[in-house]
């Protein structure tokens, strides 16, 4: 029998957009004719979009795998079979996909619709023309992901993000059809003008009304404006330019990221045709010689973090959940900026940098013509010249109404840069991004800036209207080349670091921390850092060093540390994933990511580290550091005092703070260090400003594991299929302290409304199964994330290891109050 699925949709007044994610059909593998309709698919794998097929692995060490992360890749292919009503006929539909990795070709009732290589960016096809309007309708996908290496990091396989299917009348508002800019920003008045594209499909002419209105967060309507035009038939196509005057308007910020949403409401000849709904933040983003970035006119330092778009161990197909709870603990981290490297992201995860803040450099390529050398064969340059121009135009269309976006990327390090054609290659790209959205400016982040014997030409970066410098920490002395001699060299410059190297290291790791060890970067083993960078002293110290050059010259916008999280790939087998990040795969905070809280964050804090079970190191001395946005720290071991250590960077207020305490030590670092004698027992840090303790933390030797506690960030969760709630196992002592070394081997069970989607622990060497439900924890930690079902209820996970004393916990799923 054959499965056929009515798409679910309401009866049509206007506009219909609807999910297409669910009851498709799956299979591994090449079969070449599946685009029949009536192929016989039963025996397929049955499974709601988004889906990332290359997850699911196995891990092994596949040819040229050490891009992306062991795991494999291949060609699959997609199907589902869906009703459309007889309502529709005289109606444009269309399908959307928003990221389908790579090289997709798409099917309708075996009519071929077309190709998109390019894996990372958005895109539709019209299908009304072939379907069969009160009949079964068959979609097929062929998505071809075999040639590899074909990205330096892990990109995922398949229909790996949302797709929806779109009915509108012939005169409509056209995809990604509006822009919003903000051409006066001031907290008196504002105005927000808005161009929308309407296109008549229909045989007639039309007689259009456009009505936007203007409405507050709370959905209140502050302004209204109407304009008439007549569009001709047959194609014909207007775009409206309508203008608001917003008094005290509510201004998009880091601190207040406040929405409004532009309703646009299309009649012809008085029938309401369309409508259509952009989110509108009326902000002024300007990047300034000297002051560097301003926001509402106000200097703002982008403390930045380089990203991968997959989230661990879902893959590329994350739930939004996931981002959410990744970007909110990036945000209590201090950062304020995201650098989408090195492509396009979600359309939800943009909406989310509205919604939190950020302040996003979006970035779309990674390779032009030239190719790169872990990619020699089927990087994106095989795709440049035929489909550069149509990837940039849409993504620039679909992501300029973001206020969040302040600065478009056309490129990471990009081999061109070196090469006579790239300033040609450059000025084109740069020109597209002008012409298309003529209100933000264009970087380009280069690795080869003054690079001997050929760097980036001084007529390669005068193309982009702001220089991404990468990796001022990548050499000694590099971070004065860049900021001070070529700010001397080049006064019309406008300077952002693109991308800096982390201070990396493994979760809960500290071999670093001794001397003689080396510093755990495994990535940078290939490139010049390590061979500069020898131990964790140096790395300190460029790191620091390059650190307070961008905090001290306003002219330098800011940068992005390179990552904000651990990724999966980029790495030689066996390890699986790239240990840059200040955040491991699964989300856990890492020392370093303490350390960026500490410079960027004004709430008192403190961290200490190492862990204190050195069982066996008795007597001997222990680097131990704190990182605080204190002024001045006094640590404790076993209640004596071990001393005061203080900065004066970059307050000197901070010294005269100082001067209260015997025998201080001030240090122009950005961290705190004491070397203490180990013994068992509880470290102490007391954190002072202006004179007064503000805030403690203690680090204790903890007992053998003992019992696991389940901790869920969310216990309510919505019956959408989608949502989902990220629970930490965590291995207590008989005390209830975190045992920092633990690995003991966990056991999930889940019973109820839900299911696991992936579970880790942030070792990059572990090849346990991400969709597996044993996990063994990576000290003292280990994560589950689950997933809400489309029924009501309740979901119980439960936690067993041999010889520890089991936990459970439960999330109440409610039932969807609106629609998904
Ligand atoms: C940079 C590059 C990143 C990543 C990083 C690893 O040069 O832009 O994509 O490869 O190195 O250290």
């Amino acid at each position: 029998m054959k499965n056929t699925r009515e798409v679910i949709m309401p009866k049509l007044t206007i506009r219909v957009r609807d999910s297409f994610d669910f009851g498709w059909k799956f299979l591994k593998g090449d079969f070449p004719g599946a685009q029949q309709p009536d192929l016989d698919d039963t025996s397929w794998k049955d499974l709601d979009l988004p889906h990332d097929w290359s997850i699911e692995g196995p891990f092994s060490e596949y040819p040229g795998s050490s891009t992306s992360a062991h795991l494999p890749m291949g060609i699959g292919w997609y199907r589902k079979r869906f009703g459309i009503s007889e309502e529709y006929k005289d109606k444009k539909t269309t399908v959307e996909f928003d990221g389908v990795y790579q090289n997709s070709e798409v099917w309708i009732n075996g009519q071929y619709l077309g190709k998109r290589p390019y894996g990372y960016i958005s895109f539709c096809y019209e299908i009304s023309p072939y379907l069969k309007y009160g009949g079964e309708n068959v979609i097929a996908v062929k998505v071809d992901n075999s040639h590899q290496p074909n990205c330096r990091w892990y990109s995922g396989s398949g229909i790996y993000r949302h797709s929806w299917m779109q009915v509108t009348n012939k005169v409509h508002i056209a995809h990604w059809g509006t822009f919003v800019t903000t051409p006066v920003v001031n907290t008196k008045a504002s105005v927000v003008q808005i161009k929308t594209r309407v296109q008549n499909e229909s045989d007639n002419e039309a007689n259009c009304k456009l009505v936007t209105y203007l409405l507050d967060r709370d959905g209140k309507q502050i302004q209204i404006v109407e304009t008439i035009q007549t569009i001709a038939a047959k194609r014909g196509e207007y775009e409206f330019v309508q203008q608001f005057r917003v008094e005290t308007p509510n201004l998009w910020s880091v601190e207040n990221p406040y929405l409004y949403k532009l309703h646009s409401e299309l009649l012809d000849s008085d029938r309401a045709v369309d409508v259509y709904d952009t989110t509108v933040g009326i902000r002024e983003a300007v990047f300034d010689v000297d002051k560097g970035f301003l926001l509402n006119g106000k200097p703002v330092k982008l403390n930045g973090v380089c990203l991968h778009h997959e989230a661990g161990p879902v893959g590329a197909a994350a739930p939004e959940g996931v981002w959410r709870r990744r970007l909110e603990k990036l945000k209590a981290m201090g950062c304020n900026s995201i650098r989408t490297s090195h492509n396009p992201y979600s359309p939800e995860f943009m909406d989310m940098c509205d919604q939190f803040g950020f302040l996003v450099m979006d970035e779309i390529y990674d390779e032009w013509k030239e190719p790169k050398q872990q990619t020699p064969d089927y990087g994106y340059r095989i795709y440049f010249d035929e489909w550069s121009e149509r990837d940039v135009v849409d993504f620039v269309y679909r992501d300029r109404n973001h206020p969040s976006v302040i600065l478009w990327s056309a490129g990471n390090e990009i081999n061109d840069q070196v090469v006579p054609s790239g300033v040609g290659t450059l000025r084109r790209l740069v020109g597209i991004f002008h012409r298309e959205d003529p209100t933000r400016p264009v970087t380009v982040c280069c690795n080869l800036i003054g690079a001997e014997p050929a760097g980036a030409t001084p007529d390669f970066l005068a193309q982009a209207d702001v220089v991404g410098y990468n990796y001022a920490n990548g050499k000694p002395g590099r971070a004065e080349k860049y900021y001070s001699i070529d700010r001397q060299a080049f006064p019309q410059r406008k300077f952002v670091g693109s991308e800096d190297g982390s201070l990396g290291t493994t979760r809960g790791d500290y071999t670093w921390l001794f001397p003689s060890s080396k510093v755990i970067v495994p990535l940078q083993e290939r490139d010049e850092l390590s061979k500069n960078i020898r131990n964790s002293h140096d790395l300190w110290h460029e790191f620091e060093q390059m650190w307070k050059y961008i905090r001290i010259y306003d002219y330098v916008a800011g940068n992005y540390m390179w990552t904000g999280i651990d990724y999966l790939g980029e790495c030689a087998w066996p390890q699986k994933t790239n240990t840059a990040g200040v955040l491991d795969s699964c989300g856990f905070e890492k020392d370093t990511y303490y350390w960026c809280q500490s410079q960027w964050t004004e709430k008192p804090m403190v961290h200490l580290l190492p862990h204190w079970n050195w069982k066996g190191k008795e007597g001997d001395y222990i680097p131990v550091l704190c990182y605080t946005n204190c002024d001045c720290v006094e640590l404790f071991l076993n209640g004596k005092s071990l001393g005061v250590q203080g900065y004066w960077f970059p307050r000197e207020s901070r010294r005269e703070n100082l001067a209260r305490f015997a025998a201080p030590c001030t240090t122009s670092d950005l961290h705190l260090k004491w070397t203490v004698p180990y013994q068992p027992g509880t470290l102490k840090a007391v954190g002072i400003k202006n004179g007064k303790v503000v805030v403690t933390e203690e680090v204790s030797t903890t007992g053998e594991p003992a019992s696991i506690e389940l901790v869920a960030d969310r216990t309510n969760l919505i019956a959408d299929k989608r949502d989902v709630a990220h629970i930490t196992a965590r291995i207590l002592d008989a005390h209830g302290r975190v045992v920092p070394v633990a690995d003991n081997e966990i056991s999930f069970e889940i019973k109820g409304e839900g299911k696991i989607i992936g579970a880790d622990n942030g070792n990059p060497f572990s090849h346990e199964d991400f969709k597996g439900s044993n996990r063994k924890a990576f000290n003292g930690l280990c994560l589950a994330i689950v997933q809400s079902s489309n029924r009501s209820g309740l979901i119980q996970l439960t936690a067993t290891s041999p010889g520890l004393k089991a936990c459970q916990v439960s999330i109440k799923i409610n039932e969807v109050t609106k629609g998904i």
